[in-house]
């Protein structure tokens, strides 16, 4: 993607930090003059997946979450979510719906709901080195009937 504009952030994997990137990825894709709906589908999909960084990746221990943003001028919006927490063994498994290894307390569907949320999906991971989400959602305003 040949970026019109791009932005990096980094901070710990604090659960209070979880809103302060949601909130950050949204004043950027807010440039791209998105709906409520779709501000609110980006939103969603960057809580859920910092929300893994907190309590999957760096589990018990606090580390560093990267966050990438860039647009291009299409309107295509993608954004990366990096940790350098445990990895995931079995990415194709973990995307499972209702795939949890948190037991009881987790839902298993973090990576569904990015899934349906977003217009493109990756995960990529290492085990004990880490993970990287790459997500994307096409907000090019639609022609409208009329002008
Ligand atoms: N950044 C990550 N680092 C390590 N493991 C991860 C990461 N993200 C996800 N996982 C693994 O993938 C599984 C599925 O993630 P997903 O977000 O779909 O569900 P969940 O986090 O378990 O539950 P929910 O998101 O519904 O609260 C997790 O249980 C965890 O084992
Ligand atoms: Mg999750």
């Amino acid at each position: 993607m040949k970026a019109k504009n791009e932005m990096r952030i980094s901070f710990p994997s604090s659960s209070n930090n979880e809103a302060f990137g949601r909130a950050v990825v949204a004043a950027f894709a807010a440039q791209l003059d998105p709906t409520i709906d779709e501000l609110s589908d980006i939103k969603t999909a960057v809580s859920e997946a910092v929300t893994n960084c907190i309590v999957h990746a760096y589990r018990d221990t606090i580390g560093m979450i990267y966050i990438n943003a860039k647009y291009d001028d299409r309107g295509t919006l993608q954004i990366k979510i990096r940790d350098k927490g445990c990895g995931i063994e079995d990415v194709e498994q973990a995307m499972q719906p209702l795939f949890t290894t948190a037991g009881e307390e987790r839902a298993g569907l973090g990576f569904a709901v990015m899934e349906s949320f977003m217009d493109k999906l990756r995960v990529t991971s290492k085990p004990g080195h880490g993970t990287t989400v790459t997500m994307q959602k096409n907000l090019a305003r639609r022609v409208m009937k009329n002008g």
